[in-house]
């Protein structure tokens, strides 16, 4: 597929545009250490409603506001607990989202009605340009997704953005190319508004960490149908067209993942080889994308085991495999 015209190389001047762009109520999509996101200025409930849209997403599922610095979090939010600072202090700019009640500044459009906000400082040359390119211009915080249409997989690269979003931009939307994600998986969401944190959506940084980081332990993960409303929480999430089979013995005809350690088999698509739990996370979007554009059916994916990473990993091929 080719390129698209919203697609744009990351310099000065296209930075630049793209603030601007988004001040006047445009959509930027740009790359994280985690996934590409969606952005629009947060401010702007016109420009947040355009999100929803050119995704398919539910207007009350939240988004998360990103901010160049965790020094200017406080507009955002009230009740800020020490653990918060301590894992703010640690992990950012980083794969991470934290979770808060809201200040009056977050509003219904931005929360899906709720009384709490997500923050995230990603961790990437090119975000952390942009968001500050728009704080000096007054811009007060991008609220973005993942640049994907609701349930589908998320994108690591521009032109995974382009694929997924081209036909439901508008000319003056632009998509900042900042080559392929380090991350791949999208950042650990952690509820901050009880008396230690929990982990709503596991990512990056993982149990072992923020207990490191906190000295708390953990509270324990809610079911996602209660009262916090987390889309990448559903069941069906992250899925391609392609039907994701959670095995280790593909067939003939089958796209298959798995760590580089386990032979293809004869006929099999093998789609991804990665070395490493870290490289799987990096690879695991692109490679499904790439069953859908060979138009596999079925694809098989071989679980990493163990902590960490492993268990973001599993979480979302969990999800992919109860399809769409
Ligand atoms: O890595 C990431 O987090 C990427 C990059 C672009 O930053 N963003 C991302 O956004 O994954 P999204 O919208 O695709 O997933 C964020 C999840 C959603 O499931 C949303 O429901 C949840 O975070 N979320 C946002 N605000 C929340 C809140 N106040 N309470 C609970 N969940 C929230
Ligand atoms: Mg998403």
């Amino acid at each position: 597929m080719s390129q698209s015209q919203f697609v744009s190389k990351c310099t000065t001047d296209a930075l630049q545009l793209a603030a601007t762009t988004l001040l006047h109520g445009n959509l930027v999509a740009f790359p994280t250490e985690t996934v590409y996101g969606l952005g629009a200025d947060a401010l702007n409930k016109q420009a947040v409603a355009r999100i929803y849209e050119t995704k398919g997403r539910p207007s009350d599922h939240p988004l998360i506001v990103h901010l160049h610095s965790m020094q200017v979090m406080g507009q955002w939010i009230e009740d800020v607990p020490e653990y918060a600072i301590a894992l703010g202090r640690d992990f950012w700019p980083g794969p991470m989202t934290l979770i808060f009640k809201r200040s009056t500044l977050a509003q219904d459009f931005i929360t899906g009605g709720q009384n709490t906000v997500g923050i995230r400082v990603p961790d990437h040359v090119v975000a952390l340009a942009l968001l500050e390119a728009f704080h000096t211009l007054g811009g007060r915080g991008i609220a973005a997704p993942s640049a994907n249409r609701f349930g589908h997989v998320s994108p690591t690269t521009a032109q995974a953005v382009s694929d997924e979003l081209s036909e439901y931009l508008r000319p003056e939307d632009q998509i900042l190319d900042g080559g392929p994600c380090t991350v791949g998986v999208e950042s650990t969401i952690i509820d901050c508004t009880g008396p230690a944190p929990r982990i709503l959506r596991p990512g990056g940084i993982t149990i072992e960490m923020i207990e490191e980081s906190t000295g708390l332990t953990l509270l324990q993960t809610i079911d996602s149908k209660e009262e916090i409303r987390v889309s990448g929480s559903l069941e069906k999430h992250y899925s391609p067209t392609a039907k994701v089979i959670l095995d280790t013995a593909p067939i003939a005809g089958q796209g298959f993942l798995a760590l580089a350690d386990s032979k293809t088999p004869e006929g099999v698509i093998r789609l991804a080889e990665p070395k490493d739990i870290v490289e799987f996370a990096r690879d695991l979007y692109a490679a499904l994308r790439k069953a859908d554009e060979m138009g596999l059916a079925e694809v098989v994916v071989e679980q990493p085991q163990g902590e960490g990473l492993a268990i973001a990993i599993r979480d979302r091929l969990e999800r992919a495999s109860k399809g769409r």
